[in-house]
């Protein structure tokens, strides 16, 4: 049991002192957990194989999942990637500092735990001040998945971070909650034609823009399964009660029934919906959640929802909503937590 250091921190201006003593434990091989725009990360210095260890052991992680390694900037690309590919540059310029994770060729100074083995490596150069202060500083590369228990909801905030890991990392940096709140689109720039292995900040909208062949592969592997992305298992994301999805165009119809039935056996109900929806289901039995107007509201309160009613429901439904945007990503997060888990309804 280690002792873990909370230590708050400003989002618009990093304290200098703050991010020192949390670079000093990165340098030294420690644990720093800290906030992204995405989800909050879990860092270890990339370049050595014994800190990216702690990582796997922390977060209860197979060692076939490979990481991110994170970049101050963009001019650090070529140190842990072969960059080969005149697509990488155009997306750079577009995108980083930002949500987006590319898929490239690796360098050799990558460790092979880092990768699982594989000859790619996944980057991508954060834009939230506080990441950013803690690359700069350190001057190291940051290998970091989400800094959650392996399968559980990914952290939009510090509680969230020491719900999951308290006692087994060093450190824990508290910027507040995350902004964008899903994490990092994945895109694979290594395959014949660009793919998208997870939905995530930048929606495949805006990527259509800058790549108009790109294409998303929804996959629903079974645990066993070699994953491209941790984020392509089936069930992943999972809250400690079970997720049911609806769709169609009877769904608000069919949840009342389910609610009602449920609440008589003593079944306590959650509902997670945009708020339009929320308003059909006034009467309902259950304790709702709301996930805001927006596409950007949703994907900000997705996982402090799931998180909040693992701790007051014993079933968590969710009625349909658009998935256009970063709703696409919500939908793929509440899929996985769901495990696939979808109740069809039609008039
Ligand atoms: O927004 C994010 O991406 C957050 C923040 C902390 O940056 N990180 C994150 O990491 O979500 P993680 O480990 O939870 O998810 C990263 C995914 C994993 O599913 C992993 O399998 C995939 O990236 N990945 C990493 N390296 C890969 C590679 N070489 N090829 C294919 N997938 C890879
Ligand atoms: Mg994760």
């Amino acid at each position: 049991m280690k002792k873990t250091r909370v230590l708050p921190v400003s989002a618009l201006q990093p304290e200098p002192d703050r991010i020192q003593i949390a670079s000093d434990i990165l340098r030294a091989g420690g644990l720093v957990a800290f906030p992204t725009e995405t989800v909050y990360g879990l860092g270890a210095n990339a370049l050595s194989e014994s800190a990216v260890e702690g990582i796997f052991t922390a977060k209860g992680r197979p060692s076939t999942d490979p990481l991110i390694v994170h970049l101050p900037d963009v001019a650090e690309l070529e140190r842990v990637a072969i960059v080969n590919d005149p697509r990488i540059y155009a997306l750079a310029e577009r995108f980083w500092p930002g949500a987006l994770t590319l898929i490239l060729p690796k360098q050799p100074i990558v460790p092979a735990i880092v990768t699982a083995n594989q000859p790619t490596v996944a980057v991508r150069v954060p834009s939230h001040p506080i990441a950013l202060a803690l690359l700069r500083h350190s001057g190291v590369p940051i290998s970091a998945p989400s800094a959650n228990r392996f399968s559980r909801p990914s952290p939009t905030s510090a509680l969230h971070v020491l719900n999951d890991l308290d006692g087994r990392i060093e450190c824990v940096l508290d910027g507040g909650s995350t902004p964008i709140g899903v994490e990092s689109t994945i895109l694979d720039l290594t395959r014949p034609q660009p793919t998208v292995l997870r939905a995530g900040g930048v929606p495949m909208e805006s990527l259509r823009d800058l790549l108009p062949e790109v294409t998303f592969q929804h996959l629903r592997l079974k645990e066993g399964e070699i994953a491209p992305a941790s984020g392509t298992l089936l069930k992943h994301y999972s809250p400690r009660v079970p997720v049911w999805l609806l769709e169609g165009s009877n769904s608000v119809q069919k949840l009342c029934e389910l609610a009602q039935a449920h609440h008589q056996d003593g079944v306590r109900v959650g509902i997670l919906a945009d708020d339009a929806t929320l308003e059909l289901l006034a009467d309902v039995p259950s304790v709702r959640v709301s996930l805001g107007q927006t596409d950007q509201h949703m994907a900000h309160r997705l996982f402090e929802g799931l998180r909040h009613l693992e701790t007051v429901s014993d079933i968590i439904f969710v009625p349909p909503f658009s998935k256009e945007g970063l709703g696409l990503a919500v939908w793929d997060r509440l899929f996985r937590a769901s495990e696939g888990r979808v109740i069809q309804t039609e008039n």
